[in-house]
């Protein structure tokens, strides 16, 4: 995995730091993505970048699909192609569905979903034999979870792009799958009300008995992304402690 050019998007914070740092610490290069805090993205650049690696930040909006040409071509000036795309970056509304506006379903859907669809096809273009592309999914996808019709959907959206993506660049030797995740107490958590009462009702319902730390999540998006993960293709790997087997 040593020298493997990486980018995450939104990597600046959350599980997409924590998956930074992880390939950081294999020797990766990394490329850190993010919208709006600078300062946080820099933080972590700073933090990859103790690991002995080369680290950089990139500022690019995933619903301008011009900031995501911009990005690539960052990338690619700077070392010619890249190795994996994790696309973690997400945002939401959080809303009963019905009343949900067009301008919020456009905002989700390009956020979350359309991004990977434009980030796959830069990436795909100077990605290697070998090369992975990985997104987070939630359980929102296919469970109805109270206000997450939005994210639910895009999440919804992006599992499905992820199956299509990997039949077409199978032949090529990229493979393109998702995780998704049990909830993770992040600082998105923070703009959920009653959201320590919520995360503690998620703990005590996890067969694991704990909730899923960042790193958790990170040590799977690696090993996706290792070689001996080549022939997991276009598959939806559920990490939650057994959340999601409970009727
Ligand atoms: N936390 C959970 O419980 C959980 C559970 C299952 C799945 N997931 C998934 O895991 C991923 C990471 O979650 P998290 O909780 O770590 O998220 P988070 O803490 O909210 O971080 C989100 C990241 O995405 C970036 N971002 C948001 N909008 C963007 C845009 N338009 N363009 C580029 N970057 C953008 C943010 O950058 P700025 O800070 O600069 O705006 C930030 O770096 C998401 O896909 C999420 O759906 C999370």
């Amino acid at each position: 995995m040593e020298n493997r050019v990486v980018l995450v998007t939104g990597g600046s914070r959350g599980i997409g730091k924590a998956i930074g740092l992880r390939f950081a610490e294999q020797g990766c290069k990394l490329f850190i993505n993010f919208f709006q805090d600078r300062e946080s993205a820099e933080r972590t650049v700073r933090e990859v970048a103790s690991r002995g690696v080369q680290a950089f930040s990139l500022q690019a909006d995933l619903k301008d699909a011009e900031q995501i040409r911009r990005m690539f071509r960052e990338i690619h000036d700077r070392f010619g192609r890249l190795d994996v795309l994790v696309h973690n970056a997400a945002s939401g509304v959080l809303r009963e569905t019905l009343e949900l506006t067009a301008k919020h379903w456009d905002w989700v859907m390009a956020t979350n979903a359309r991004s990977l669809l434009l980030c796959a096809r830069e990436a795909a273009s100077t990605m290697p034999n070998g090369g992975r592309i990985i997104s987070l999914s939630s359980i929102g996808s296919s469970r109805v979870v109270p206000q997450y019709g939005a994210i639910g959907v895009s999440k919804a959206a992006l599992e499905s792009l992820t199956r299509y993506l990997a039949a077409e660049l199978a032949p090529r030797g990229i493979t393109v799958n998702a995780v998704s995740a049990g909830a993770v107490a992040t600082e998105i958590w923070n703009l959920i009300p009653e959201s320590q009462v919520i995360l503690e009702k998620i703990r005590k319902r996890t067969p694991s008995g704990r909730l899923l730390t960042p790193e958790d999540v990170a040590e799977i998006i690696y090993f996706l992304a290792s070689p001996q993960a080549h022939m997991i293709q276009g598959q939806v790997i559920v990490v939650d402690g057994g959340y999601s087997l409970l009727a």
